[in-house]
């Protein structure tokens, strides 16, 4: 099938490198004129774990092309897929649709013959009605299908995720629409669940689902607390839950609060749908409010391990918003570096993958080390931020020997309490005395 993506970021990307490794001809279309250069000249934008392989073999079989040109890009397509982003407004933290809605102006003149335009952004409910819409108004003789067709890719993991659904999700009001996008997901026939559904479901499925994941993490986050305050171990406890299959043991880590360029914005958004509704969502609210205060608290904590050395050097290891990814958009760690600057001037940051996206928002308020050791250098305290595999296997003398006091934050549990603690350290972690 031709397929037209409209939007390359961390979902159109990874998704048309799928669809190209499915045997689809895919079209990429993007405003970005430096990216759609950067990506023709076989310069991935993002980073993704297992992408660039794949990037390079469909860019040079042709079978992935990136242009400028929508008319290029949709014409004679058999499904445009709307990818673009859909942040949130500054004030309302509602879903901005402005270039969701643009882009549908914008392909509108160019479908010709019968073709299906799926959302794969995260989109309020009632999205699908509009865009359908704004088709209608600027080409009348089109003839297509609007489909809701969410997206569930981790970063980090789209690859993977691309190939290892858990489920797929059409939210089709119409049979040949729904026939269509059957047909594309046809090599996943008998390895996962297809879920067909309505157009309004399939949008609230995404944001229900988010939403939830969000508050799982809340969740495990308050045992934490709770666990510190009464002496249990939350990763005991974490584990005596998740063997409950209702429960699940994915998503019971706890941390920082979560971050990242969805959860926040879609808890916000599917927030901002149930006040306009009128349907009360208690869980969800808090659960923004309480997130959003236990970053500041982590800052605190960090700054309290400083004692009576205020001035003394802290080194922060991760910048991204989990482990795996380059992208630092609405980062725990970023927040607890802000909260750490208020008081410190004396920081020194690493980050395996994301220090150049950390140091377009940082500039020169930190300093920057190439390891985890040069962070470490003279530091009073070190504090990790996000769940790089390679802090698991930090060498601990050699960070005491760089260290000019031994003293370690992890706000991700990635290391062994006792044995840091055995090797000389003060040692502060999440749901542990
Ligand atoms: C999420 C959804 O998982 C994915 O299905 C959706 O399509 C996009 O949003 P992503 O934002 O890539 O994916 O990250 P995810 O792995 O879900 O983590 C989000 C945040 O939660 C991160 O800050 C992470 O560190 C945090 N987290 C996750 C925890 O603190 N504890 C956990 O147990 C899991």
């Amino acid at each position: 099938m031709k397929i037209a993506i409209i939007g390359t970021g961390y979902v159109g990307l990874p998704t048309g490198i799928g669809l190209a490794e499915l045997g689809n001809e895919v079209v990429c279309v993007d405003k970005i004129e430096e990216k759609i250069n950067a990506l023709n000249s076989g310069k991935a934008t993002i980073y993704e774990d297992g992408m660039e392989e794949l990037f390079q073999k469909h860019l040079a079989k042709k079978s992935l092309r990136f242009t400028l040109d929508m008319k290029n890009a949709v014409s004679g397509a058999d499904v445009v897929m709307l990818a673009v982003g859909t942040p949130p407004h500054p004030v309302t933290k509602e879903a901005d649709l402005r270039y969701i809605y643009a882009a549908a102006e914008e392909l509108a003149p160019y479908l010709d013959g019968y073709t299906v335009v799926a959302t794969k952004s995260t989109v309020p409910v009632g999205t699908g009605d509009e865009v359908e819409a704004i088709i209608r108004k600027v080409n009348p003789a089109a003839d297509y299908d609007v489909v809701s067709l969410p997206e569930f890719l981790r970063e980090g993991f789209a690859i993977h995720d691309f190939f290892h659904p858990d489920r797929i999700v059409i939210g089709a009001n119409v049979k040949k629409a729904r026939d269509v996008l059957l047909k594309l997901y046809e090599p996943f026939q008998g390895k996962t669940e297809f879920l067909l559904v309505n157009r309004k479901s399939s949008e609230t499925i995404k944001y229900a689902s988010n939403a939830f994941l969000a508050m799982k993490i809340h969740y495990i986050n308050e045992m934490a607390d709770f666990c510190e305050k009464a002496g249990a171990d939350i990763r005991e406890v974490a584990r005596g839950m998740g063997l409950d299959s209702r429960i699940g043991g994915k998503f019971l880590n706890p941390g920082p609060g979560y971050g990242g360029s969805c959860f926040p914005k879609d808890t916000n958004a599917m927030a901002q749908m149930g006040r306009k509704y009128g349907a009360e969502l208690n869980l969800i609210e808090t659960t923004i409010a309480k997130n959003d205060e236990r970053k500041a608290r982590m800052g605190q904590r960090v700054l309290d391990m400083l004692r009576d050395h205020p001035d003394g050097r802290i080194a922060v290891l991760g910048l991204a918003f989990k482990g795996g990814t380059d992208d630092c958009r609405d980062s725990p760690a970023m927040e607890i570096l802000n909260e750490i600057l208020k008081t410190s001037r004396n920081v020194c940051v690493y980050d395996p993958k994301a220090a150049d996206n950390a140091r377009k928002m940082l500039g020169s308020r930190v300093s920057y080390a190439e390891t985890a050791y040069a962070a470490a250098e003279g530091a009073e305290v070190v504090v990790i931020l996000t769940e790089w595999e390679e802090f698991r296997h930090l060498d601990l003398d050699r960070l005491k020997s760089a260290m000019s006091r031994a003293a370690i934050v992890d706000l991700r549990n990635m290391l062994d309490a006792e044995e840091v603690r055995s090797r000389g350290f003060e040692y502060s972690c999440i749901g542990m005395r």
